[in-house]
């Protein structure tokens, strides 16, 4: 009975048929626990033995057929995990993987474009002063210009800083000043950024904004030069059949200041709600940089002249998509995101 317990139990539990064939020698073979034990029946009384010889016999099988029963489960086994084929040509599961921003991919070519042209780029800080973002720009105190520029102002009241002085900077043009006190002429440098301003959100205004300053001083820099370089930027950006038209305008800071303005693209010229019915939208507003901003920076405005732009990348992005919603960008939805 306990050879037939400690058989069974055995055989159940191996895992393999080098196991089972070790189990088979352990018990049936020829010393064997049970061969040993038929053995032994010689050395008991003659009427006990056919009783004794009976179940050491009924033991032998119920072994042999455990045995038998646990051989062809195995096999059985084995040969399903064989039928169960692994195609390797088939295609795998595509990973999820992240992306760049499209404002980020067009800020990369905006840079791109500009560092052929022998521009460096520059970063700034966007909590700036009254004096980089407007004094050096040639904006005073009370000039109305600064009704434009819906500026964010901190709060200064417990502090040695004059009140308002420390703001959000509303136009990235604000690290001309930087920029040009630490550098000697010829500089060409663009600064990509954000800006802030107390404005009313909608489909083409934000209250913060990208644009791509830029600007360049040298000897005999003249608005032709301006007018080659946009000319050459935008078709680079936008295609080569990109249609411009230059309009004046008035920035404090440049003299005389122009607007630029492409075909748009959402509406090919017919007018639609983006480029306000016109057929054209604002994109770069630019200017020959005014002598007071050459002079407050320490540039001599008899010797070197230059240029300044500003590209308005959350713009130029929307148009290059034709997106009629600059909100669009800012919308951390996969199902936009995952379109670029
Ligand atoms: N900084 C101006 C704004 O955000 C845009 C601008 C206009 C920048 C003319 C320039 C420029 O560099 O020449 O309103």
């Amino acid at each position: 009975m306990q050879i037939k317990n400690s058989a069974v139990s055995m055989i159940i539990e191996a895992s393999d048929q080098k196991e089972l064939e070790e189990i088979k020698l352990q018990f049936l073979g020829r010393s064997g626990k049970l061969t040993l034990a038929l053995k032994e029946i010689a050395k008991i009384p003659q009427e006990k033995r056919p009783e004794i010889g009976r179940l050491a016999n009924d033991v032998k099988k119920i072994i042999e057929d455990t045995l038998g029963e646990k051989i062809s489960n195995l096999k059985s086994q084995i040969s399903n995990l064989t039928k169960e084929k692994i195609d390797t040509s088939a295609p795998g599961i595509k990973p999820n993987i992240g992306h760049l921003h499209p404002m980020t991919q067009v800020l990369y070519e905006v840079v791109d474009v500009f560092k052929g042209m022998g521009f460096q780029a520059a970063d700034g800080p966007e909590i700036e002063t009254d004096h980089y973002n407007f004094e050096v720009l040639n904006i005073p105190k009370y000039h109305p210009a600064r009704d434009t520029q819906q500026t964010l102002y901190f709060d200064t009241r417990n502090s040695k800083v004059n009140p308002g002085e420390i703001i959000l900077r509303t136009q990235t043009s604000a690290m001309q000043g930087r920029i040009m006190e630490k550098t000697k002429s010829p500089v060409r440098v663009i600064v990509p950024g954000k800006n802030f301003r107390y404005e009313q959100v909608d489909a083409s205004h934000g209250f913060e904004f990208w644009q791509v300053e830029g600007f360049l001083v040298d000897k005999n820099v003249r608005l032709t030069d301006l007018f080659g370089t946009i000319d050459y930027v935008l078709k680079k950006l936008m295609g080569e059949g990109t249609q411009l038209k230059f309009a004046t305008t008035n920035f404090p800071f440049v003299e005389p200041g122009v607007d630029t303005y492409i075909r748009c693209t959402v509406c090919k010229g017919k007018g639609c709600s983006f480029c306000k019915q016109s057929g054209w939208s604002e994109i770069m507003p630019a200017g020959m940089i005014h002598p007071n901003v050459l002079k407050a920076v320490g540039y001599d405005p008899q010797k070197v002249s230059g240029f300044a732009f500003a590209i308005g990348l959350s713009r130029l992005v929307t148009l290059r998509y034709q997106m009629d919603d600059l909100r669009l960008l800012t919308n951390p939805d996969l199902r936009i995101l995952e379109q670029f």
